[in-house]
């Protein structure tokens, strides 16, 4: 018998099946102040979250809340413009819903995009950044709990939790472009207060370059599910524990809504070129 969350995916991808005949086999995940993206596409429907059954709705005024399904660089792609998180009261497994539905729409190919703050002084606020891999430290994860073995996995592996042929792919896209990209470890903490001088300097001790308050739960989702995860970021504060300054959110937002065309660019075209990762 299908258990209850493989009925409400079910319900959420049929109701969107039913609002455009494109079968989008890439996901992109818009991430704070990066919802231009959503723009770039030649779209076919906008579906907003409240309209597809059981899918969460963002309180954050900075994220949307609309699933745009279109063709771009050659691809049907489904663009979630706006997210939830787990610090808005949401559980992991409503955080990584969207993931799933993504999933059984035929998205194999999961692009996340996020802002985040880096503990890397060679990182500074406007770089972008593409995570190789992650700590999680949210104290949660939303493949606890009963496990649908037609999901996924009941120990997935995390050896590669962003596949490394994408990673390749949007290097190299990245060096055509001249678009300067580094590599990250990203680790997640709960939120939704920013770090104190503490943190940060524990954060950057046990290895991580940038911290954010996303991306886990959804990557954790998608690699249990067999999606191929790429994920890029944008610096939008410096997190130097010994030259810490107060962080506004309108600041964060203007890094991100700046880096926002590179991004859909560099998003672009690795969309472009996903077939020299197959
Ligand atoms: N911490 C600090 N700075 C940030 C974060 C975070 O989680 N996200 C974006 N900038």
């Amino acid at each position: 018998m299908a258990s209850d969350l493989m009925t409400r995916i079910d319900e959420a991808a049929e109701a969107i099946r039913d609002c455009s005949a494109l079968r989008p086999d890439v996901g992109v995940v818009l991430g704070t102040g990066l919802g231009d993206f959503a723009d770039a596409l030649d779209v076919d429907t906008v579906v907003r979250y409240r309209d597809i059954p059981h899918f969460p709705v963002s309180t954050v005024e900075s994220h949307a809340g609309e699933l745009h399904v279109g063709r771009l660089a050659g691809r049907a792609v489904a663009v979630m413009k706006g997210r939830v998180h787990y610090y808005e009261g949401y559980s992991m497994r409503e955080v990584a819903f969207p993931v799933r539905v993504l999933r059984a729409l035929g998205c194999e190919t999961l692009i996340l995009t996020n802002a985040c703050g880096a503990m890397n002084p060679d990182m500074p606020p406007g770089s972008l950044l593409v995570t190789t891999d992650h700590i999680n430290l949210m104290g949660d994860n939303p493949l606890i709990g009963e496990n649908d073995d037609a999901l996924g996995p009941r120990f997935p592996d995390m050896s590669e939790p962003y596949a490394r042929r994408l990673v390749a792919l949007a290097e190299r896209v990245a060096l055509d472009l001249k678009i300067p990209l580094a590599r990250a470890l990203y680790v997640a903490v709960a939120g939704p207060n920013l770090e104190t001088a503490a943190e940060y300097r524990f954060l950057r001790w046990i290895g991580a370059d940038v911290v954010g308050m996303g991306l886990v739960p959804e990557t954790l989702a998608a690699v249990h599910g067999g999606q191929r995860v790429l994920a890029l970021s944008v610096v939008t504060d410096a997190c130097l524990a010994d030259d810490l300054h107060p962080v506004e959110i309108a600041e964060v937002l203007a890094v991100a809504g700046r880096a926002a065309p590179t991004l859909i660019r560099l998003i672009t075209e690795v969309i472009r070129r996903l077939d020299e990762t197959r």
